[in-house]
């Protein structure tokens, strides 16, 4: 659950840390570094509800109705405490209905194994994709029916937006882009500055900075989603309860997790041996990028060339199946040379105060470029429009500053090497992903909602009353 709270937070999040120019209070510490699940520990207190207990997670409920009566404000006296069961409810094993389903990701991607990449309480059942696909196409996640997670993570888009980045939402300064959903199942963290763990196994405590939820409480979504019969049979079928938000992130996630995969590129078509004339699936120019962003070619592939190995170095950060080594680098990217400083302080702003170091600022997640020819544009200010305007940025050695990545240094490129590499990264598109988008269930109305009027990001107006309303 904390991963999608953490999700519904950052815009809201984001805009005070920036506004207050870098640090973030100690509650967005505590809320951002997970450590809030510490309240697991205390003990459960007279006649509010006490402890809830999920496979993996002890859910304190007194934190819960706290945090709730924070957040539902002015409503607080008329409405009287939360019931906790909007969170969390106990599943009745009878009901569930739902059947396990088993998933091969692409070509090039590791097994989704149960425990690795599938946390123990969330196991993938067929029911369960189905529903979170149509709760992540689901404009009424919103408090006014206009924004779904595929409004900033479209499919069709490589699960982004294609905005530099996606302020106008919030209508402040600091926004960052958005980043794709491929293949974050694979990640370690979540966000550019990884402050949220990315298996909602260990997120499913209470939400802690739900205030930040602006003007809508977890409350008022999982009542107008009780209102949808189609989501109550659903609930009960997967989950065996009612309409929850444990379960809203954990079918959301399912969904996720077997869909958002990026794989069987012509790169892992060309990997494979089996594959017919493998060695051919390259270009030339490709595998002269391939050398150069520093991995090898095939051992049975007789293309002679002089490229150097590793000479970009790009596989110093974007190694491994999934190309990045989940770590957090300075590139100097949002450097204000005039000011001296970052404009957003990544990485450090989300490190607890008391462990916080220099050399976090400005550092932000190294991420995939599976499918990076689809999800321009570029960093996480989204400053880079092209993948030839990123090569050309680490050409040069990126902005210099006093905490920059050791790894970053002018390249000396030729122009053809530069090509190459651009060549190479095209190699990356992953075999297209068909999400058909899904028919969502008639509300208390009778009336439908079409997912597709949310895939298109709001106008600047009605984005700004979106303010806070974010679910992420
Ligand atoms: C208004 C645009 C917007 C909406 C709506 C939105 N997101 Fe995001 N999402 C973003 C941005 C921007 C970030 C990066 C934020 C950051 O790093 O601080 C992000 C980050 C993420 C990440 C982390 C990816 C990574 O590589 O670290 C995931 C996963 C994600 N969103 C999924 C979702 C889901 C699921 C929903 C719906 C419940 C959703 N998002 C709704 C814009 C949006
Ligand atoms: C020192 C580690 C490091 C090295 C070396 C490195 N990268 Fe990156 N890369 C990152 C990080 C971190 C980001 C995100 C930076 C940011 O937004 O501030 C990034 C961003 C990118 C992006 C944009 C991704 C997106 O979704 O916005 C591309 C493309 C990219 N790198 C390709 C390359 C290539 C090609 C090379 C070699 C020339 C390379 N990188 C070398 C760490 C590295």
């Amino acid at each position: 659950m904390k991963r999608l709270l953490s999700r519904i937070v950052p815009f809201a999040l984001a805009a005070p840390l920036f506004l207050a120019g870098c640090g973030g209070s100690g509650k967005e510490d505590t809320a951002t570094t997970g450590t809030a699940e510490k309240a697991q520990d205390q003990p459960a207190k007279g006649d509010i509800p006490g402890k809830s207990v999920t496979p993996d997670q002890v859910i304190d409920t007194n934190k819960v109705v706290d945090v709730v009566k924070g957040e539902v404000k002015g409503g607080e006296s008329t409405k009287g405490p939360s019931r906790t069961d909007h969170l969390f409810a106990y599943p009745d094993a009878k009901l569930i209905k739902d059947e396990p389903l088993e998933i091969e990701p692409p070509r090039g991607l590791p097994p989704l194994a149960a425990n690795v990449y599938v946390p123990a309480s969330n196991p993938v059942t067929k029911g369960k994709v189905e529903l979170g696909k149509q709760l992540y196409f689901e404009p009424r996640v919103s408090k006014n029916g206009t924004v779904s997670c595929a409004t900033c993570h479209n499919p069709e888009k490589g699960w982004t937006d294609g905005l530099m980045t996606s302020t106008g939402i919030f209508g402040q300064k600091g926004g960052r882009n958005a980043p794709t959903v491929l293949n974050t199942v694979y990640g370690r963290s979540m966000f550019w500055d990884g402050r949220a763990p990315s298996l909602e196994g260990q997120s499913q405590g209470p939400p802690q900075n739900s205030i930040e939820m602006g003007e809508q409480s977890y409350e008022e979504i999982v009542d107008r989603l009780r209102a949808i019969p189609g989501y109550k049979e659903q609930f009960k079928n997967v989950f065996g309860t009612d309409v929850t938000l444990d379960g809203v992130a954990k079918a959301i996630a399912t969904f996720e997790r077997v869909t958002a995969l990026s794989g069987g590129s012509a790169f892992d078509k060309y990997q494979n041996s089996e594959a017919p004339d493998h060695n051919k699936i390259l270009s030339e120019s490709q595998k002269r990028g391939l050398i150069l962003f520093g991995l090898q070619l095939n051992g049975d592939d007789d293309y002679k060339t002089d490229a150097v190995r590793g000479k970009a170095s790009c596989t110093k950060c974007h190694a491994g199946f999934n190309f990045t080594d989940e770590q957090f680098h300075n590139l100097g990217v949002g450097w204000d040379a005039k000011q001296g400083a970052f404009k957003d302080p990544g990485r450090w702003a989300v490190t607890a105060v008391g462990a916080k170091n220099t050399m976090e600022l400005g550092s932000f997640k190294t991420p995939t470029c599976r499918d990076i020819a689809k999800t321009a544009p570029y960093m996480h200010d989204g400053s880079e429009p092209t993948l030839e305007a990123v090569i050309e940025y680490y050409d040069r050695g990126g902005n210099a500053n006093a905490t920059l990545d050791k790894d970053i240094k002018p390249l000396k490129l030729t122009k053809q090497e530069k090509a190459d590499l651009v060549e190479f990264m095209k190699a990356l598109t992953g075999t297209p992903i068909a999400v058909a988008l899904p028919t969502l269930p008639p509300g208390p109305d009778g009336k439908t909602v079409d997912p597709k009027s949310a895939l298109t990001p709001p106008s600047k107006s009605t984005a700004m009353d979106m303010h806070g309303l974010i679910v992420r």
